[in-house]
């Protein structure tokens, strides 16, 4: 790698020096660095120490069942899959369809790769996987569920009963403690998601070849040139969709057209989130006092010392198998990637439409229709191999 970077060094500031910074080759040594970080290959979910279920098989099969059970909702005919369904689990319409009929505040995410992220629901109300669960369980318009209705449902299936006390030392009739019962479902539903993976896509290989291009001298020649070089440079979205994950696992503020009442996004939640005992710190936590409960009251402490950052803030999504899970943002108000391009060569949607200050990251990017249309094809290679 070392060989050709001095000399794209000088070729860049010469170029820089003539006053002609679109000609800067691409990528320059920094750049190189963010597109060597970006590929993969068949790299597991990190362990989970706060789950000591979490890589378990017979809780991935518990959960699996449990994950497809309608009946672990109050109406009776909602289950995780209802709004999590097909090979993206997710739904193609903005919102998902919960108990009475009502409709779910946000775009729900799709779960492929779910395991990676440290930060859950777009707002960032959940610190793990398994204390998710909890939330649409027990969200009145989504499973309207609680501990009651999951004791009976878990206790009246006898494999369910077998399954959770050969799992947890104790049968679901016998676990009084009403969040000990919701945090043992969620371990178990957390197993399960933590198997849905697709990794390896077009896109590693084509990332592999084109840092050999770039070896060779010959990167321009590459059918990626355009695609990465816009995602890196002119499009800036190696800023936040970075790393293998194609995530920073942070909150920005885009300036996403928002009227409902969860706009405020990370603004909302960072108090809940710090004191909810189904946190990675709480009682409920397998690692209590390990590095997941650590960054708790590091986050309460940013959230305090710079409000506006936080405020309309949503997470950043991965983008790897992006093409599968129409339509897009939090708000699932742009339907395709064509529309999210859009969404950032405008800089945002019009400054009135969102609370709080947009990043400065984000600003009209005057892209051309070859740049746009490189950047859907980048974004369509994400897509990993099915298993
Ligand atoms: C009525 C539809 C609905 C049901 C039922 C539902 N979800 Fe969701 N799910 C959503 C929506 C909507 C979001 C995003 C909510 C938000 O960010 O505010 C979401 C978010 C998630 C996330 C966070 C993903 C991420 O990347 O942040 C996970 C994990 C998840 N759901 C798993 C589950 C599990 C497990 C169940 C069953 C216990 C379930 N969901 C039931 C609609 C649903
Ligand atoms: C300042 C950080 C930042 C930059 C720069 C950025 N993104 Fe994003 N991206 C986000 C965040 C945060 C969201 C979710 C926003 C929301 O829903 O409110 C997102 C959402 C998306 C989505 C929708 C994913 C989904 O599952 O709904 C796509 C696609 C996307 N970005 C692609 C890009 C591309 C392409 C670029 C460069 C042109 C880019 N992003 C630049 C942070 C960023």
């Amino acid at each position: 790698m070392t060989g050709f970077r001095p000399r794209t060094a000088v070729l860049a500031l010469a170029l820089l020096g003539a006053g002609c910074e679109s000609e800067v080759p691409f990528p320059t040594d920094d750049e190189l660095d963010q597109l060597s970080a970006l590929h993969t290959q068949s790299v597991k979910p990190e362990a989970d120490p706060t789950n000591k279920w979490a890589d378990n098989p017979d809780a991935a099969s518990l959960g699996q069942r449990l994950f497809e059970d309608p009946k672990l909702s109050r109406c009776g005919t909602v289950s995780c899959k209802s709004c999590h369904a097909g090979e993206s689990y997710t739904v193609e319409t903005a919102t998902a369809e919960g108990c009475g009929g009502h409709q779910s505040e946000r775009n729900p995410p799709s779960l492929l790769n779910v395991g990676y992220s440290r930060w859950f629901m777009w707002d960032g109300r959940a610190d793990r996987l398994w204390s998710q669960a909890v939330l649409p369980l027990t969200n009145p318009i989504e499973m309207d569920s609680d501990a009651t209705v999951v004791r009976t449902r878990l206790s009246e299936e006898p494999t369910y009963t077998a399954g959770y006390t050969q799992l947890f030392g104790k049968a679901p009739a016998d676990e009084s403690d009403p969040d000990r019962l919701m945090a043992n479902l969620g371990k178990v539903l957390a197993a399960y998601q933590r198997t849905l993976n697709r990794t390896d896509a077009p896109f590693d290989a084509d990332v592999r070849r084109f840092l050999q291009a770039v070896e060779a001298g010959t990167q321009e020649k590459d059918p990626a040139y355009l695609g990465l070089k816009t995602f890196v440079r002119k499009g800036q979205c190696v800023v936040c969709h970075k790393g293998r994950s194609l995530s920073d696992d942070k909150f920005h503020n885009l300036g996403l057209k928002d009227t409902g009442a969860g706009r405020r996004g990370q603004a909302d939640v960072v108090d809940t989130l710090v004191s909810w005992p189904l946190n990675a710190a709480g009682p409920y936590s397998d690692a209590p006092s390990g590095i997941d409960a650590a960054r708790l009251p590091t986050l309460k402490a940013q959230a305090q010392s710079k409000p506006t950052e936080v405020e309309g803030a949503f997470r950043t999504p991965t983008l790897r198998n992006v093409a599968l899970s129409a339509p897009y943002m939090h708000t699932g108000a742009e339907k395709t990637l064509e529309d999210v391009i859009n969404f950032y060569n405008e800089g945002g949607d019009p400054a009135g439409t969102f609370v709080g200050v947009r990043t400065e990251t984000i600003v009209k990017l005057d892209l051309s229709s070859e740049e746009k249309q490189a950047l859907v094809t980048l974004l369509k290679s994400m897509t990993g191999a099915a298993k």
